[in-house]
């Protein structure tokens, strides 16, 4: 049973390589190389003894899918990560964000559409519910228009899914990702963003290593305890399990939907002050920060409800804030020591 993973060589993509593989899944890894590196099929190997199949592709290529599918006819299931996901990159350019996010899923979905049965699973975001009128957010929280056009390729690409499942033989579940951090506990892969770290975690960690001079955080003034956003830190480990979890209800048509929605997070809300404190107790280091201006398009607060994943999907995050933030040091020390 062949599970093609898109995207695999990123970072929520090679975490769910190595757990997939944990679970006896024989994987196909398509990347197109622009945002990952071809080492971290080496990492995977590394930790799970057993190297999956590589296709460097970029999907956005009709005849590159058709002949991926035509050489893999035994593709049960594909778990979809091949995206650009810079939400403000995203603003910049949108054409690039709508090609790269859209072209290669309908690409996929034709190929799949032409199997008896198929089963497929689509990276999603909480960015999808902007701001939240109420927490902890549920599945049935209200989608709101999208801040950027990379929010709104997530909720495009939802829609899409949801309208050819009506009318084909693919089932299909997305996952909603609250905030992937961390890294696999032997260092062996994590995150490895381009250039500067957008996000809050890997900033964190390259500032602690020394790699950036202090950590600006945007804004202390918002409508939370300690003035600074709130979020739901999910171990990229936990998240690459769910997926896992998901691929198993559908090739087992424990599905009770062609198409169903899970929130992935762990339920818990902290804030960018919570996870420095932290960071600086599991890494024993003084992180320098300085509050700045808010950061354009951030929401106030965001955290998962986790029922409907913990009681129908049966998955349930297993690892803390501070599990997810010592196993993100300790790939950053490896980075940057090797
Ligand atoms: C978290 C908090 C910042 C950097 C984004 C995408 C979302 C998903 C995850 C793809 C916020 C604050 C950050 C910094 C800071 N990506 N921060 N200083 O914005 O919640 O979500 O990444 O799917 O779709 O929107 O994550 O890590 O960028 O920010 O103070 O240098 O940390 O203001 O409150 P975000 P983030």
């Amino acid at each position: 049973m062949k599970i093609l993973v898109t995207g695999g060589l990123g970072f929520i993509g090679s975490h769910t390589v190595v757990e997939l593989q944990n679970k006896g899944y024989d994987v196909v890894i398509v990347d197109d190389l622009s945002n990952a590196s071809i080492e971290v099929l080496d990492g995977i190997e590394s930790i799970t003894g057993k190297l999956p199949d590589f296709v460097k592709l970029d999907l956005r290529e009709v005849a590159g899918v058709q002949k991926l599918f035509s050489d893999y006819k035994d593709i049960e299931g594909v778990i979809h990560f091949a995206a650009s996901k810079a939400v403000g990159e995203s603003v910049e350019k949108p054409l690039m964000y709508y090609e790269n996010n859209i072209v290669p899923l309908i690409n996929i979905l034709k190929e799949l559409d032409k199997k008896e049965k198929s089963n497929f699973i689509f990276s999603s975001s909480c960015t999808v519910y902007g701001q939240a009128a109420v927490m902890p957010i549920t599945e049935v929280a209200p989608i709101q228009v999208a801040l950027s056009p990379y929010g709104n390729t997530k909720q495009i690409g939802e829609e899409i899914i949801t309208d050819v499942t009506k009318v084909s033989n693919i089932s299909a579940v997305l996952l909603r990702y609250f905030n992937p951090i961390g890294a696999h506990e032997s260092a062996l892969i994590g995150e490895l963003p381009l250039g500067v770290p957008q996000n809050l975690v890997p900033f964190i960690t390259q500032t602690a290593i020394g790699l950036r001079k202090e950590l600006s955080v945007f804004g202390d003034d918002y409508d939370t305890p300690d003035g600074t956003c709130v979020r739901d830190y999910i171990h990229v480990v936990d998240l690459a399990k769910a997926h896992v979890a998901a691929l198993d209800r559908l090739i087992k048509e424990e599905n009770s939907d062609k198409v169903e929605t899970f929130n992935i997070g762990t339920g818990k809300g902290s804030s960018v002050l919570e996870v420095i404190k932290a960071f600086e107790k599991v890494s024993n280091t003084k992180l320098p920060y300085k509050m700045v201006d808010r950061r354009e398009g951030d929401i106030t607060e965001a955290y998962a409800s986790t029922t409907k994943a913990n009681e129908v999907l049966g998955w349930k995050a297993e690892l803390s804030l501070e599990d997810a933030l010592a196993s993100a040091w300790k790939w950053e020390e490896k980075v940057r020591n090797s």
